[in-house]
């Protein structure tokens, strides 16, 4: 069987730094960010392309089975302008480039900030009603609503990923409560690229957390088994929730974003 190939946006970033290692002996990787990679490996194309560079997008995707998409433009402050072109644009050039060339999967690097205004104490849902936290989760709703659109239309297989917090540890009293390690993250990702059962379906990236924000029954249904728990990987320095300064937003399911101001530019 011909090995296949994925395409990764936001290649040059943290999760996809992660990954790739425990990718590329699977996959072919086209390699896409805006800024270069000087690392590349056999087996890996780098793309230095802007996502909203549509031409661009198009070329990385050519010859592509399936899409990893993790690029993004985030901060706690940053602007509906901001989002534009990475978060809208970007993704919809994706999807399309999915239509035009039968792209058979797509991984959506979403967020638990499309839930992040709720509150913290006592949550425990995978249901809960959209309350993005500021305009980055704003544009995460947008993604996962155009990831939908076109996997209905078009029949694209679609995992959107609601990421908890990716890393080597668990900081704090918040965040422990959805961390994810990247052999766990990988194990979703996998899902997304692989799963026979896949249509379109929404799971949270997360480890075994204790008091987890997010049950995530249906990654459990899909057979994701979490290797790692949170509690195990509490850093150094971790603070607990009651050290937790107001501005790191230890009431809300999404931390810090929700003391900065709304700026549409
Ligand atoms: N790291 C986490 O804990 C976490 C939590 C929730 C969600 N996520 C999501 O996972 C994804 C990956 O996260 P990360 O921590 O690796 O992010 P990151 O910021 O480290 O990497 C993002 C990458 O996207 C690239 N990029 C931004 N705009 C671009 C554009 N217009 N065209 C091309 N490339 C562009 C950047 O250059 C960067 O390399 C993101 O979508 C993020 O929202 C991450």
């Amino acid at each position: 069987m011909t090995m296949k190939t994925v395409l990764i946006t936001g290649a040059a970033g943290g999760i996809a730094a992660a990954i790739r290692p425990l990718l590329r002996d699977r996959y072919r990787l086209h390699l896409l960010d805006r800024v270069a990679l000087d690392d590349l490996q056999p087996g890996e194309t780098g793309f230095i392309a802007d996502l909203s560079d549509q031409a661009a997008v198009l070329k990385a995707c050519e010859g592509v089975d399936a899409i990893i998409h993790l690029a993004c433009a985030h901060s706690l402050d940053i602007s509906f302008e901001a989002t534009l072109d990475a978060n809208y644009r970007g993704t919809l050039h994706l999807l399309d480039a999915c239509q035009r060339f039968g792209i058979e999967r797509f991984v959506f690097a979403s967020s638990h900030h499309v839930v992040g205004h709720h509150a913290a104490e006592g949550f425990r849902n995978d249901r809960a009603e959209i309350a993005p936290d500021g305009f980055y989760a704003l544009s995460k709703v947008f993604g996962e609503g155009a990831v939908s659109l076109y996997a209905h239309r078009t029949g694209l297989r679609a995992l959107i990923i609601r990421i908890g917090s990716a890393g080597p540890h668990a900081v704090d009293g918040r965040r422990v409560r959805l961390w994810v390690s990247i052999r766990d993250l990988l194990q979703l990702i996998q899902i997304g690229l692989d799963h026979p059962a896949l249509r379109c379906d929404t799971v949270y990236g997360v480890s075994d957390c204790p008091e987890a924000f997010f049950p995530n029954r249906r990654a459990l249904e899909l057979g994701y088994t979490p290797q790692d728990r949170a509690d195990e990987h509490r850093a150094d320095n971790f603070v607990a929730l009651a050290d937790m300064p107001d501005s790191e937003g230890p009431g809300y399911v999404g931390g810090p974003y929700m003391p900065h101001p709304l700026k549409l530019a």
